[in-house]
């Protein structure tokens, strides 16, 4: 066994869960050990277990038997290091969490998570620690990957949902409004929508017209059509809300560039940890809006939590309206977390051990910064500060867009 570069590896899984976080654990840590003789470190809850030192070791024995398993043995959360609610406050707690890393002795930490987490990473890489990560959500919204982990899984769960949907939708001569995750990119609406054969697909990057699709609705009834499946992207907007969206947007900008004129000014003089933390907090949307809560978690006392605020479903508006537009009734099926749940596709089962092995790779070979790519047929590192911060959307002429609307797929437009 050639000499590793890398003696002691930490590994965390952040953001959403998704199915192939395990294989992919499984994959990282059977070939740095195996392959490279590199000790491993699970991190429990992703950044606030590297924050709270919540870790434990890994050896062979516990990855064994993991492979189909869904979720994250680990455990995971959406806490980012420069934000993360303590005590009652809002830190930045990004000196810690390297400082933690470093007293551990792990020379790189592999962070397993969606756009969030390549951000987060690439942010504790800046503050001096070693990082690699994978590329993992059902988004498929990464940027410079061909795809993501757990995006095949849910595609199939979500596709199935929608052939389900189709029995019960013409026994009944309804619409079924069906409405599908995927935050702020359409891959897995698009994908699912045209694998399970949905006559409307609506995605965030094409905002859509209510009376268009209605119409298209209405079409498909006089074509004797007793149903309609509605495939709708929980980030889908309407062309008002897109142009709402917009303008509050620049005037948001236009707001944000005043402020970090005046924090700038402020940072230069006070520069501590609870000015960074404010800035901090102003600038990062990656969900909001969120709220802080005190949990009880077990038999100590409550805890503060920040979750995501329960929203409408997106599905629910819409089908109210095509419901009042086309005056057939709808019905609305939010397929929610089940697209996350449950063991891993084959193909994400090998594609997370293909991640996982390559990555422990570029660990012995002391290469970091880089988050492990898909290219093809390959396994590719890129640059990680040429990842983060930025989204994989839906290219609204991409081949998957132009094959959908050839076959009469009405795209909302
Ligand atoms: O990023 C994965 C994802 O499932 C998105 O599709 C969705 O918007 C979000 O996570 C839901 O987050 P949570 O599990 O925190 O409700």
């Amino acid at each position: 066994m050639a000499r590793s570069k890398t003696r002691c590896v930490g590994i965390l899984t952040s953001g959403g869960d998704c199915p192939g976080l395990n294989a992919a654990i499984r994959g990282v840590v059977k070939a740095a050990i195996g392959c490279h003789g590199i000790k491993c470190v699970g991190v429990l809850d992703g950044f606030r277990g590297l924050v709270e030192n919540r870790t434990m070791p890994l050896d062979d024995r516990a990855v064994s038997g993991i492979l189909t398993m869904g979720g994250t043995f680990l455990g995971t959360s959406r806490d980012k290091p420069h934000k993360m609610p303590m005590g009652g406050k809002v830190r930045d707690m990004t000196e810690v969490a390297v400082e933690n890393a470093k007293r551990m002795q792990i020379d790189c930490l592999v962070c397993l998570g969606g756009a969030g987490t390549q951000k987060n990473a690439n942010r504790l890489r800046e503050a001096g620690l070693n990082v690699l990560t994978l590329p993992k959500t059902i988004d498929n919204d990464i940027w410079n990957t061909d795809i993501t982990f757990g995006y095949d899984t849910a595609l199939d769960i979500a596709s199935e949902a929608i052939d389900r949907l189709h029995t019960t939708a013409t026994s009944h001569q309804r619409i079924i409004v069906v409405e599908i995750m995927g935050h702020k990119a359409g891959w897995l609406t698009l994908g699912s929508g045209i694998a399970g054969g949905a006559d409307v697909i609506l995605i965030p990057e094409i905002p859509y017209d209510e009376e268009r699709v209605a119409e298209h609705l209405l079409e498909r009834s006089r074509h004797g059509k007793r149903f309609s499946i509605v495939a709708v992207a929980e980030g889908a907007l309407s062309v008002a809300e897109a142009k709402a969206l917009a303008e509050a947007e620049e005037g948001k900008k236009a707001k944000k560039k005043e402020k970090e004129r005046e924090k700038e000014k402020e940072r230069r003089k006070q520069e501590d940890t609870e000015a960074r933390a404010r800035k901090a907090a102003e600038t990062d949307e990656d969900y909001s809006p969120t709220e802080t809560v005190m949990i009880k978690r077990g038999p100590g006392a409550p805890v503060e939590a920040t979750y995501h605020t329960v929203q409408e479903p997106k599905a629910s508006r819409l089908a109210r309206a095509l419901q009042r537009l086309t005056g057939t009734e709808a019905r609305v099926t939010t397929l929610g977390h089940v697209q996350r749940g449950g063991s891993p596709s084959a193909s994400d089962r090998l594609l997370c051990t293909r991640l996982g092995t390559a990555a422990a790779d570029l660990l012995a070979e002391g290469r970091y910064g880089f988050m492990m790519a898909v290219k093809g047929d390959d396994i590719v590192p890129v640059p990680l500060d040429e990842v983060a911060g930025k989204l994989k959307l839906v290219p609204a002429d991409h081949a998957s867009v132009r094959a959908a609307r050839s076959v009469g797929t009405c795209m909302g437009d």
